[in-house]
């Protein structure tokens, strides 16, 4: 019996060194380790071994059984890892990460920062949620005033909105500071539009607030003017143009040259030269009365700038609702 365990063990040997596929080691499985197969007819044999002699040959069996065991499993286990080498085409290109970038607003936002603070601007923050008082009264805006058409107000109560502009800022900087004042603050605002290729719901400003002894209309132009220089190129030209606001007096508009045909008339300036960016003036006194400063010893500019608009200049980008649409095609050119 010992001398038929090691014949088979041979035999095992012999067969498994033939072995060339999986098919052919399947078989070779169930030859050997199958309830009718080599091993078990083994074992079948034992009935016939005397008492002595069994646990001997038991345990030279049941190592045998393991041995046959263990060698198909390494022998599948390799045909696995070579069938999956072989799947592996090394001449594929890898796969680049994805590499995340700055939304074109954020560039935009840090260049202008970057401009102001150069020229001795500090940044302020203030509330996308603000009170009727700070977005428009203390702006010298009353209830009812018919200046309060001029934007599109979205009203969470009667007195509490979405700032439709960051000049409320102004008044919160003036408020917990006395001059001079020399800030810009920029952010988020809101107002009740539908969106198309120039408006959209929400989009950002950057507000500007200089207030001081002596402080006048030929500072705000300087300033405008050196910005749209540093932005855009020493060869930029800027105008202002009488308008209204509330809590600028006198107030303007100002427009830069067209930054794309130069002042010629293309498709972005509707053919004018000109592209509008924002409004300007010289703070009302009656905006000094709100945060109780001396309007005999100040005098101060602010002036409004659409960031959006800048980018859509900087980028040559049509449609203001690209911004926000959050497409990886757009946000990846820049
Ligand atoms: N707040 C104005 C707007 O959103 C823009 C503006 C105009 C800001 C004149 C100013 C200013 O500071 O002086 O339309």
């Amino acid at each position: 019996m010992l001398h038929l365990i090691d014949k088979l063990k041979d035999k095992f040997e012999n067969d498994l060194a033939k072995v060339q596929s999986l098919p052919e080691i399947e078989k070779l499985k169930i030859q050997y380790t199958s309830r009718k197969g080599k091993v078990a007819e083994l074992f079948n044999q034992m009935k016939d071994v005397s008492s002595e002699e069994r646990p001997q040959i038991g345990k030279k069996l049941n190592e045998l059984k393991n041995h046959i065991n263990s060698k198909i499993d390494e022998y599948l286990a390799q045909v696995k890892t070579k069938s999956a080498e072989s799947q592996l085409d090394l001449t594929l290109p890898g796969r680049n990460p994805f590499v995340g970038r700055k939304h074109p607003l954020t560039k935009t936002l840090e260049e202008m920062k970057s401009i102001f603070c150069r020229m001795g601007f500090s940044i302020e923050d203030g509330p996308e949620i603000e009170t009727d008082y700070y977005c428009f009264e203390a702006l010298n805006i009353p209830k009812n005033h018919p200046a309060r058409d001029m934007q599109d107000t979205l009203y969470i109560t009667d007195d509490i909105v979405l700032r439709t502009h960051t000049s409320p800022v102004q008044v919160r900087v003036m408020e917990k500071t006395s001059p001079p004042v020399k800030i810009i603050a920029p952010g988020r605002v809101y107002r009740r539009d539908t969106p198309d290729a120039s408006h959209s719901p929400f989009f950002h400003q950057v507000e500007g607030l200089v207030v001081d002894e002596g402080i006048c209309f030929g500072d705000l132009k300087g300033v405008i003017t050196g910005f749209a220089h540093k932005m855009f190129g020493s060869d930029i030209k800027v105008r202002f143009r009488p308008s209204f606001f509330p809590f600028t007096e006198p107030s303007a508009e100002y427009d830069f040259i067209c930054v794309f045909c130069r002042g010629k008339g293309c498709r972005v300036c509707k053919n004018t030269g000109w592209v509008e960016i924002s409004g300007a003036g010289m703070v009302d006194p009656n905006v000094f009365k709100y945060v109780n400063y001396d309007s005999e010893k100040y005098t101060g500019y602010a002036f409004g700038m659409g960031v959006d608009r800048i980018a859509m200049l900087r980028y040559g980008i049509y449609d203001i609702r690209l911004f926000f649409e959050n497409d990886v095609r757009f946000l990846e050119q820049f």
